[in-house]
């Protein structure tokens, strides 16, 4: 069955779906995107998703394609015509197609493109297992609160952690964790939780937001705060938390291994109660 995705007005099947070569995300990055996940056909914290989406159109002065209430009409019926019981919605809106010109151009519609992926996200193997994280420099730009397609070094940042033998990196800025690849990064010491605090350092989390509300209303200690690799590797456990992944346990960071090797209980706890509430208010 071709997938339908969804393209500037328009819910088209995938091999006729076409953006211009023009199109400023292609040639300048000047996008930004949103991923949201599906569980049971529901989207998972659609709010926080869209209010991030509009934060990151103002601060680019990128015009927005239409409402949020017509992009979650958008996102439902895509995740209905492609029958996605479990999986993620994929968002992109970009400034537009114009002449090439790295001045932003004036009155140019934005590109709006939205697909779904089919994925099995609850009974993830890779969490079963716990990830094993490098650490590696981090020579992002300095605005990383906005969620910008600009993702080749995360990218590079992956393929540097497969050339390891890991599975994934935390980026690393002046001696402390920024946060993962793409995804947040949290260590656990003394049942602390202990996490970088919000800034234009890391991107604000959406999982984040959520997943440190359920931490203290069960009574879990929370630190925002930066911290090393050197604290990481001498934490009782850590993981990294995203939409795409939830709360994903990490075993071991620079080869050292975390506790016992195997996903913690602070992790693993997190990672249900995550699925539970997340899913009770899922639109
Ligand atoms: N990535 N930090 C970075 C650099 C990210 O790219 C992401 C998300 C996060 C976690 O944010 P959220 O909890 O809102 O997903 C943190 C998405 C999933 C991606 O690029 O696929």
């Amino acid at each position: 069955m071709s997938r339908t995705v969804y393209v500037n007005g328009s819910f088209v099947p995938e091999e006729d779906a076409k953006v211009s070569v023009f199109d400023r995300g292609f040639l300048f990055a000047d996008g930004v995107y949103e991923v949201t996940s599906v569980l049971g056909g529901k989207l998972i914290d659609f709010a926080g998703h869209a209010k991030r989406l509009e934060r990151s159109l103002n601060e680019l002065d990128m015009a927005a394609p239409c409402t949020m209430d017509e992009l979650l009409k958008i996102h439902r019926e895509l995740v209905r015509l492609n029958e996605v019981d479990e999986g993620l919605v994929y968002l992109q809106v970009t400034r537009g197609a114009a002449d090439r010109d790295f001045v932003f151009p004036e009155g140019v519609a934005p590109t709006l493109v939205l697909f779904t992926q089919s994925k099995t996200l609850i009974d993830s193997p890779a969490a079963k297992k716990g990830a094993k994280i490098i650490s590696i420099e981090d020579i992002r730009w300095g605005r990383r609160d906005i969620k910008t397609v600009q993702l080749l070094y995360p990218s590079m940042g992956k393929m540097m952690a497969k050339a390891a033998g890991a599975d994934d990196a935390w980026l690393v800025e002046d001696g402390f964790v920024t946060e993962g690849t793409s995804n947040n990064a949290y260590i656990v010491k003394n049942g602390r939780i202990i996490t970088r605090q919000l800034s234009t350092d890391i991107l604000h989390g959406i999982t984040r937001a959520a997943v440190l509300r359920f931490a203290r209303e069960a009574q879990m200690e929370v630190e925002e705060r930066p911290f090393t690799i050197e604290e990481a590797m001498d934490a009782d456990e850590a993981f990294t938390t995203s939409a795409s992944a939830f709360v994903m346990p990490v075993v071991s960071v620079d080869g050292a291994e975390l506790g016992d090797g195997t996903p913690g209980p602070v992790a693993k706890r997190l990672r249900e109660i995550y699925l539970d509430e997340s899913q009770k208010v899922a639109v």
